[in-house]
């Protein structure tokens, strides 16, 4: 059973999704340990709930990334993580955590990547008028939410769709896509990751 650590930044409702199906003995993890950039958070809540340790900080707090990246290196490494879980975690991914977990890093994304990738991917999804959007899961690479995909679930935007609506529709794929491929990459994940080259 492997170590994860999951990394949200606000509701945590994907973060919770997860717990749910670990303590449902459906996910093969462990939840080490929750990160979170945003004191307050409601994620943090969950994670107490569910007798989860949370790493939490303030990134104004620090001079650089590098700064709270190698702090965030630190609980890693001391609560053993061998698997980072991006749930809602608005940040990127700098050098020092990529140094040590390439290719052990996944995210979730409210979009069909490369479409709309960054922040309020529903919002563009909408202002843009397009006719589906979805979800999709990718490993994490140096850039915004261009890493490898995974797996993807699209979705039909309706001509009265709001952002609450589009996102109820979005985030109940979420729950489910993600804790389920979550198990498959937990098993065999590696072989997508060339450690020598750092390729994947
Ligand atoms: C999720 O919909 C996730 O896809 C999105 O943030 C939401 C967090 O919700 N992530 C991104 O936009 C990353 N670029 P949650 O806190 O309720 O899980």
């Amino acid at each position: 059973m492997k170590n994860v650590a999951v990394f949200a930044s606000g509701n945590g409702s994907n973060f919770q999704a997860i717990i749910d199906v670990v303590q449902a003995g459906e996910l093969d993890a462990a939840i080490s340990l929750l990160v979170c950039d945003k004191p307050g958070a409601y994620a943090i809540a969950r994670a107490n709930d569910a007798n989860i340790p949370s790493f939490v900080f303030n990134p104004k707090v620090y001079s650089s990334k590098e700064g709270y990246e190698k702090e965030i290196l630190e609980n890693l490494k001391s609560h053993g993580v061998e698997f980072v879980v991006l749930a809602g975690y608005m940040r990127l991914i700098g050098p020092t955590l990529l140094g040590e977990y390439k290719g052990r890093i996944v995210n979730v994304h409210p979009s069909l990547l490369p479409a709309f990738p960054g922040k309020d991917a529903i919002g563009q999804a909408l202002a843009a008028k397009a006719n589906w959007s979805g979800v999709t899961v990718h490993f994490v690479d140096e850039g915004m939410d261009t890493g490898p995909i995974i797996i993807q679930e699209r979705v039909q935007l309706e001509e009265n769709d709001t952002r609450e609506s589009l996102q109820q529709k979005i985030q109940r794929i979420e729950h489910k896509l993600y804790p389920s491929i979550l198990q498959m990459l937990l098993i065999q994940g590696d072989v997508f990751y060339d450690k020598k080259t750092r390729a994947y």
